[in-house]
């Protein structure tokens, strides 16, 4: 079966989805409010990196997926509309639902007519955000859910830098439905990706979003938290503590061995804004959670325990060379990067000197963070040829042997990531 799906909203996850409904001969209509983003698209470039996703918009642009500045339109053509729009973290922690709320104004006058439909959440909302937020915001514009369109939350799991491939062969799908017929289309729909489908209710989906979320982040930073011990018991070699740790036969083996792992804590977009929307979401429902408190506690004094590595060997004449200002490897996302928390805390203690390289994220970091005292090398070399002290601070490939090329240098490994086996699993690097 065949639909026609409106995507709101194209960045990493709401590009991808549109992107796979077209692979599997659906007809998608994309919308965006970013112009400059809408351009790039139109004219079959990519916004960010990510690998495949690019190969995917060049068969897609112009035949199955096309980009609409008539939102409008295209929901009245559309069976499915997915709203994949950003929620960043709002001023008390809280997630922010406006991008969501404007895009739901800009199809209501749509929603009334006789066709019916499925508007389904992609973005990622705190549990009971659909029943408690989104349901009486769209009855109070006359627009009553089960009779002439049904809603549904779709959250997804995909990982930036494996966008393409984590959506493609999902290892799940998970649809928070409000009716069975709302169910029944969204399984249709899905049908031909044959990945496991689960129906659940509508606070269910929402949470088993942030179930994931919040146990990377606490992953994470129990792994900072052992290495702050190990650190203050002294003569314990972590890297080889945690590479034992995940010979576990209790771990099978599985990817989520490179999230108990530490480093100078976890960014980008979605741990950092998850998991302070759960814990805020908890609070206001009365409920203090003690372990998300002290994930995001731990997560906050990193960047600080890092620079303090730095400034204990650093003069403030000394030229300080960041490698890495993505979040992580194989993306150019910088939001919430780490490495952004280390030079600001250099910067302010007066360490004014700082070179700076990342193989695809210089352009997006400088945009975003504006650091007027960082200089950006376009390589590896021209980096190490102005610095006096290294900080590896984004576990990128390319970066794995600058110990022996540069042995002479001063190195703060903040990924514990040097003098690792060549052969070790790409998945299974450092964060
Ligand atoms: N990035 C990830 O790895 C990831 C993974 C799973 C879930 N999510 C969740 O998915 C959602 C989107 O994340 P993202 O990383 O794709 O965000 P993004 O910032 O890359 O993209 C969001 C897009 O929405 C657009 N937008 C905002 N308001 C709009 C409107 N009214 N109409 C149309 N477009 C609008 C913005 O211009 C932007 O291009 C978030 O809730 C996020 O938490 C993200």
């Amino acid at each position: 079966m065949s639909y026609t799906i409106t995507v709101f909203g194209l960045g990493f996850v709401g590009l991808t989805t549109a992107l796979a409904f077209a692979e599997k001969d659906n007809k998608v209509y994309g919308f965006d409010m970013d112009a400059e983003r809408v351009k790039m698209i139109k004219a079959g470039k990519l916004p960010f990196a990510e690998t495949e996703l690019d190969t995917a918009l060049l068969r897609h642009i112009n035949k199955n997926f096309t980009v609409t500045e008539e939102p409008e339109y295209a929901v009245k053509k559309s069976d499915f509309i997915f709203l994949c729009v950003g929620t960043p973290c709002g001023e008390k922690g809280e997630a922010d639902l406006k991008y969501l709320y404007s895009a739901i104004d800009m199809m209501a006058s749509v929603l009334n007519d006789n066709k019916y439909r499925v508007l389904v959440i992609k973005s990622t909302v705190p549990p009971s955000t659909t029943l408690e937020g989104v349901i009486p915001y769209l009855e109070e514009k006359q627009l009553s859910v089960g009779d002439k369109f049904t809603i549904a939350n779709n959250p997804e799991f995909l990982r930036e830098g494996h966008c393409w491939e984590d959506m493609i062969n999902a290892d799940r799908i998970v649809c928070g439905v409000y009716d069975e017929k709302g169910e029944k289309m969204l399984q249709s729909l899905y049908e031909n990706f044959h990945i496991p489908f689960f129906a659940v209710s509508l606070n269910t989906g929402e949470f088993i979003k942030y179930l994931s979320n919040t146990l990377l982040a606490t992953m994470i930073s129990y792994s900072n938290e052992m290495t702050k011990i190990a650190d203050a018991i002294g003569g314990i070699q972590i890297k080889k503590a945690f590479n034992i740790l995940h010979l576990d036969k209790r771990w099978g083996g599985c990817n989520m061995t490179s999230y108990v792992f530490p480093g100078c804590g976890y960014g980008g977009y979605c741990l950092p804004k998850d998991t302070q929307a759960m814990y805020e979401k908890a609070v206001s429902k009365g409920y203090e959670p003690k372990i998300l408190e002290n994930v995001i506690r731990v997560n906050n004094i990193m960047p600080k325990f890092m620079a303090d590595k730095i400034i204990k060997i650093a003069n403030k004449t000394d030229t300080i060379g960041m490698l890495g200002l993505s979040f992580k490897p194989g993306s150019d996302d910088v939001r919430d990067s780490s490495t952004a928390k280390i030079i600001r805390i250099l910067l302010d203690e007066g360490y004014n000197n700082i070179v700076a390289y990342d193989p695809i994220a210089n352009k997006p970091f400088a945009k975003e963070y504006k650091f007027n005292e960082v200089n950006y090398c376009n390589s590896i070399k021209s980096l190490c040829d102005k610095a006096d002290i290294l900080v590896l601070a984004t576990a990128w490939d390319e970066f794995r042997d600058i110990d022996k090329k540069y042995p002479s240098k001063k190195i703060i490994d903040c990924r514990y990531f040097l003098g690792w086996q060549s052969d070790d699993s790409s998945d299974d690097y450092p964060l």
